[in-house]
């Protein structure tokens, strides 16, 4: 299930709306110049497919999506509990901790869900867009939008990264960063109404 929840900036706790309504989402969102869509795999893909039949799979999606938004590299990300997980506590692998910080970089933001769930807080005009997104969510945001990512404390998520720039990797994190207080994707799941 896809959802969105917007909070004001300085008080976490209070939610100034909260809905799974694609519709409201797709409108709430393209206030804020961030693109919420749909896509559907060319052929049914098996639970394990690999990068390659995954690719595939979307291969008219990507390329047009590319050729729109002048993304030169893309690639896969996959998030799961290491071997050793042990069910307690939180997973998430280092290199993928530093993205719970909030944080900001030139090139867009634009992953799609080709599995799993993720949650990508965008921090805009005073408020934080809580954006839990689901296979088959692809999301857009322009460059230098201030946001954070998690994917829980057991991350099972596996996504389709686009880059407009080779050196995509420079991310700058913000000294006065407001993740922390913010519901965790778990927290968002394990809400009442889910
Ligand atoms: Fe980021």
């Amino acid at each position: 299930m896809t959802l969105l929840q917007i909070m004001p900036e300085d008080a976490p706790e209070t939610v100034r709306l909260r809905t799974d309504d694609l519709d409201v989402i797709h409108k709430e969102l393209l206030r804020i110049g961030v693109r919420l869509v749909r896509w559907h795999a060319a052929r049914r893909l098996p639970a394990d497919a690999d990068d390659t039949t995954v690719m595939k799979a979307y291969k008219s999606h990507i390329d047009h999506l590319s050729a729109e938004g002048g993304y030169r590299i893309v690639d896969i990300v996959r998030m799961t509990p290491p071997p050793a997980d042990t069910g307690q506590g939180r997973q998430t692998c280092p290199a993928h901790e530093k993205f719970l910080q909030e944080h900001v970089h030139d090139d867009d933001l634009v992953r799609f869900v080709v599995a799993g769930t993720g949650c990508f807080y965008l921090h805009v005009a005073g408020q934080v867009y809580a954006v839990l997104c689901t296979t088959g969510d692809l999301l857009s945001v322009p460059g230098r939008t201030p946001h954070w990512f998690d994917a829980g404390a057991r991350p099972s998520c596996t996504a389709i990264r686009f880059f407009q720039r080779a050196d995509h990797s420079a991310i700058r994190f913000l000294p006065d960063g407001i993740a922390s207080p913010f519901p965790t994707h778990d927290d968002l799941l394990a809400t009442p109404g889910n």
